[in-house]
């Protein structure tokens, strides 16, 4: 296994340059090569030798859900889930939480699972606002399921969105639904963007695995890693392209782009389910995951810190599904004091050889 930097050694790192007034770690050490055997950090990538720049500042000024539809204070709420799909432990682990949840504080919740489909989604929603649910949980498959979400408004039903957000100008904050519980995900692409540059030196031609299209993960995880790159002349997406954050479509997608793309040096995928499948599909090529090509992603699933520990996945930003617990704490904080802010972020980890071995137990 590769001996790999930690956060902790970076920021040491950008300490010692401080002090020193040296740019790069060659400069210190008179050597071309990084710590173990990784490439020393490029001079002209301050992200290169910058410490992880962690979570988000909490944003200021959001405002309250006012307008929404209310939610009379009860010992027991009939709830309902509207889940997108069941196709990987991160889905799974999130329904989970929901049920756990739910079933803890004696509520009467009712799930369903659009299969990855949007018309099916669509669907179950309003099969869901036909059953007159006192509040209503949905997970969007993409950003387009705002008019499904303003319909359950206008059917009185609060609706609380749950790790994806839809379209504002269709669906207002605060109005048509009243909030949004999600991971920073412009962030996590950023801190993506950070590994790969700490793993590289600052040099890498990059696949992009895209996830759902549409979906605002997607959006945003692109949107954050390009921003970040954009500082480091050295790295540079040579092709970007939606595996649906699947496992199958990460392999099948890697096995093509692999082949007309055979100078690429890294993967950059949405998701942990999408990047073990491009490892699979690097290995079938006969090139070496973790030292012919460097992988890093999003999630922290059970086998993406096993890979990690493995040296096949460098790091895996963290994107925690475990939503129960917070997501009645805000039904019940909404309906008691009738009003909550209209988004909630939630903090994440980032998970690398330094520290992946000792969440692995806890992993879903
Ligand atoms: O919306 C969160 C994303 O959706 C997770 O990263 C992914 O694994 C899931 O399907």
């Amino acid at each position: 296994m590769r001996v790999r930097t930690t956060a902790v050694f970076a920021g040491l790192l950008a300490a010692a340059l401080a002090v020193t007034g040296c740019s790069n770690d060659a400069a210190l050490t008179g050597s071309t090569e990084g710590p173990g055997d990784r490439p020393a950090p490029s001079a002209d990538c301050p992200l290169a030798s910058a410490p992880d720049p962690g979570n988000s500042e909490p944003p200021a000024d959001v405002p309250m859900a006012t307008a929404a539809p209310k939610l009379e204070p009860k010992d027991s709420y009939r709830v309902a889930f509207s889940q997108n799909a069941s196709n990987n432990p991160w889905r799974l682990a999130e329904t989970a939480s929901m049920q756990a949840e739910a079933e803890q504080l004696d509520h009467q919740l009712t799930v369903t699972d659009a299969n990855n489909n949007q018309a099916k989604q669509i669907q179950d929603v309003k099969g869901l606002i036909a059953q007159d649910p006192d509040a209503l949980f949905i997970a969007p498959i993409t950003e387009q399921l705002g008019g499904v979400v303003a319909e359950a408004a206008d059917a009185g039903i609060p609706v609380f969105l749950l790790d994806r957000d839809v379209d504002h100008s269709v669906a207002r904050p605060g109005e048509d639904y009243v909030t949004v519980i999600v991971s920073d995900f412009v962030q996590q692409g950023k801190r993506a963007a950070w590994a790969m540059a700490q793993a590289t030196g600052g040099n890498a031609k990059i696949i992009e695995l895209e996830g759902t299209t549409g979906s605002s993960p997607a959006i945003d995880r692109k949107k954050g890693f390009d921003e970040a790159i954009a500082q480091c002349p050295g790295m540079e997406i040579v092709v970007s392209q939606s595996a649906d954050f699947t496992r199958a479509e990460g392999q099948r997608v890697t096995e093509t782009l692999l082949q007309s793309h055979p100078d690429a040096t890294a993967i950059y995928a949405h998701n942990d389910e999408m990047a073990l499948g491009a490892i699979a599909a690097i290995r079938a090529s006969g090139r070496v995951p973790g030292t012919d090509i460097t992988v890093v992603s999003i999630d922290g699933s059970r086998d993406a810190l096993t890979a990690v520990e493995a040296g096949e996945l460098y790091a895996t930003v963290e994107s925690n599904p475990r939503f129960g617990p917070k997501a009645f704490e805000t039904m019940q904080q909404y309906a008691e004091q009738g009003q909550v802010p209209v988004q909630l972020i939630l903090s994440d980890r980032l998970f690398d050889a330094s520290n992946a071995a000792q969440h692995i137990a806890e992993a879903y």
